[in-house]
C-alpha cells in the first residue's frame, strides 16, 4: 500500500465511524473546474495580488478596475461545471446523519452539484448590493453591461456582494460554523490555502476541541502539522474515494 492509498483508507475509517461532519473548502475545489485559485502564479489578475483588490478603499479608489476583476472572474465561472469533488461531498450528505458545509468560495459550484444549506462565507459571485441602499439584485450578465452596475432602485454604484478584507462576516454565520465544530466528529478542509481568517482557524478551533482533521490540499499549509491526516493530492481524485455511499443511517 502506498502513503497515500494508506492515508486515504485511514480517512475513510474515520469518516465511516462519524455521524456528523463539517466540510470547509477553498478555491482549490474548483480548480478541477477551471475556476482560477488567488495564490498562485495561475490565480493572479493582471499582476494584482488579491489583498489589494479585495478591499472596499480599493474599491472607492477605482470602482471600474475592481469590477474589472470580478467580470474576469464571474467570465471564467460562467461555464464551470461542479468536479467529482463537490459532487461526493454532496453524495455525503445521504449517508450521514449531519454535513455542514462550509464554503469561502463564491462560485456558487457545490450548490450547484446539489449540496444543501451551504454557508458562503464570503459571499456570492452572482449577487450586486447597491452601496447606497443595500439592495441585493441577482445579475448573470457575462460581461456586465455597465462598469460599474447600478443600483435598479436608486440609482447609485453596485457593489460585489462579497466579503472583502477588512470586512466583517456575519456574526451569525460564524456563531452556526462553530457550533456545527462544536457538533461534529470529524471536520474536513479541501482546497484551501489556510491563510485568511477567519476561516485559516477553523482547523484549529476544531483540534482543540479534539476533533479528527482531515486535510487535503496540493501544496503544504500552514497548520497541516496539527492535523491528523493530511493528503496532499487533488480533491476531485481524493474525495470520490472517500465516502462509501448508500451507508446505513445509524
Ligand atoms: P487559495 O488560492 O489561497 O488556495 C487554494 C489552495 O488550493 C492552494 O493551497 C492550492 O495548493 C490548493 N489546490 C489547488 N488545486 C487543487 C486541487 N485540484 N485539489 C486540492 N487542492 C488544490 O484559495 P483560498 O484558500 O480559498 O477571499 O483563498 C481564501 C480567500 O482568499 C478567498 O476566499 C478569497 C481570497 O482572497 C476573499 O476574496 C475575501
Ligand atoms: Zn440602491
Amino acid at each position: 500500500m502506498t502513503e497515500t492509498e494508506d492515508k486515504i483508507s485511514q480517512a475513510r475509517e474515520e469518516i465511516e465511524n462519524a455521524s456528523n461532519i463539517v466540510i470547509l473548502t477553498g478555491a482549490g475545489i474548483s480548480a478541477e473546474s477551471g475556476v482560477p485559485i488567488f495564490r498562485g502564479q495561475e490565480g493572479l489578475w493582471q499582476n494584482y495580488r488579491p489583498e489589494e483588490l479585495a478591499t472596499l478603499e480599493a474599491f472607492w479608489k477605482d470602482p471600474k478596475l475592481i469590477w474589472e476583476w470580478y467580470d474576469w472572474r464571474r467570465n471564467a465561472v460562467k461555464d464551470a461545471k461542479p468536479n467529482p469533488g463537490h459532487y461526493a461531498l454532496s453524495e455525503l450528505e445521504n449517508n450521514l446523519q449531519k454535513v455542514t458545509l462550509v464554503t469561502q468560495n463564491i462560485d456558487g459550484l457545490h450548490q450547484m452539484a446539489g449540496s444543501s444549506g451551504v454557508i458562503e462565507m464570503h459571499g456570492n459571485l452572482w449577487q450586486i448590493r447597491c452601496t447606497k441602499c443595500g439592495d441585493i439584485e441577482q445579475n448573470f450578465d457575462v460581461p456586465l453591461r455597465e462598469l460599474p452596475p447600478k443600483c435598479k432602485k436608486c440609482g447609485e454604484i453596485g457593489r460585489p456582494n462579497v466579503v472583502w478584507f477588512g470586512e466583517m462576516i456575519e456574526m451569525s454565520l460564524i456563531d452556526s460554523i462553530l457550533k456545527a465544530i462544536e457538533e461534529c466528529q470529524v471536520m474536513l478542509i479541501i482546497g484551501t490555502s489556510g491563510v485568511v481568517e477567519p476561516a485559516a482557524s477553523m482547523g484549529l478551533v476544531a483540534k482543540q476541541a479534539n476533533k479528527t482533521v482531515i486535510e487535503i490540499n496540493l501544496d503544504e499549509t500552514p497548520s497541516a502539522g496539527l492535523y491528523d491526516i493530511v493528503i496532499r493530492e487533488k480533491s476531485g481524485e481524493i474525495l470520490p474515494l472517500l465516502f462509501t455511499s448508500n451507508r446505513t443511517l445509524s
